[in-house]
């Protein structure tokens, strides 16, 4: 695994957002794997600034998103849907036909995992960008998720629904299942960006890039990917 350091959140977002564009430059028809939460933020902005300020274009662009609320539609606000058109889609020129992302108020959820797997299955990440839980978790793959699981249902740790309350009006609002891409889903990319900030992500950090490979730690699975990529501002990298 490559591990970048930076001095700060802002520098890691331009940072990622430098191996972000060069993917989109260098294959106008990527596929490129999305995440929501906090720490993309940055990046999302810096990719909106530059579809506004130089055009680099996403029209033949395709995205596959890690995960979904079950319960939410995707007209939801807080659905994670809504996330991705709100914080991205809707500033670049991406055919939102070509987004795509679990549908949390599908009626069968076995159905809803095979469906999005195959999806997935035709679809091979060129680059996917990944988070950090507090917990090591990547997507919503909680620690003890078996390495080999697929798309799959999961019941969220109470630490990750504390984690996420910060974005309800209240915590009895945050959905309690969810559905993800599995590690064998995350693992399948050409390239993984995993991009952590800030000092609770330190232990995270430190079981990704050095701890022993183990599902307890699921972030601990990328150091057996071939190109992986880790930045991470100086406070989550402070264990390293
Ligand atoms: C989001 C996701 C999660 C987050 C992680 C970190 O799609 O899959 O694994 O990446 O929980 O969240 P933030 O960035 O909010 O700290």
């Amino acid at each position: 695994m490559k591990v970048i350091i930076t001095e700060d959140y802002e520098e890691m977002s331009r940072k990622a957002f430098e191996i972000m564009v060069e993917t989109v430059k260098n294959k106008p028809d990527a596929v490129l794997g999305l995440a929501t939460g906090t720490t993309p933020l940055g990046l999302y902005g810096k990719m909106t600034e530059d579809f506004k300020a130089n055009g680099t274009s996403y029209k033949n662009i395709k995205t596959v998103n890690l995960d979904e609320y079950i319960g939410l539609d995707g007209s939801d606000k807080n659905s994670y849907a809504s996330f991705m058109r709100e914080n991205l889609f809707n500033g670049l020129d991406v055919d939102l036909k070509n987004t795509y992302i679990e549908n949390g108020s599908a009626p069968d959820a076995e159905k809803e995992c095979e469906r999005y797997n195959e999806v997935l299955r035709g679809l091979q990440q060129d680059i996917q960008l990944l988070g950090l839980g507090s917990n090591g978790h990547i997507a919503f793959n909680e620690p003890f998720t078996p390495f080999g699981t697929e798309v799959h249902v999961v019941k969220l740790a109470e630490s990750t629904i504390r984690d996420n309350a910060r974005l309800f009006d209240n915590i009895k609002d945050v959905p309690v299942k969810a559905y993800t891409m599995g590690p064998k889903n995350i693992m399948r990319a050409k390239k993984i960006l995993v991009l952590a900030s800030g000092a609770n992500k330190a232990d995270a950090v430190y079981g990704a890039v050095k701890g022993e490979i183990t599902e307890s730690l699921p972030a601990s699975i990328l150091q057996l990917h071939p190109d992986c990529i880790l930045i991470a501002d100086k406070e989550a990298a402070a264990r390293l």
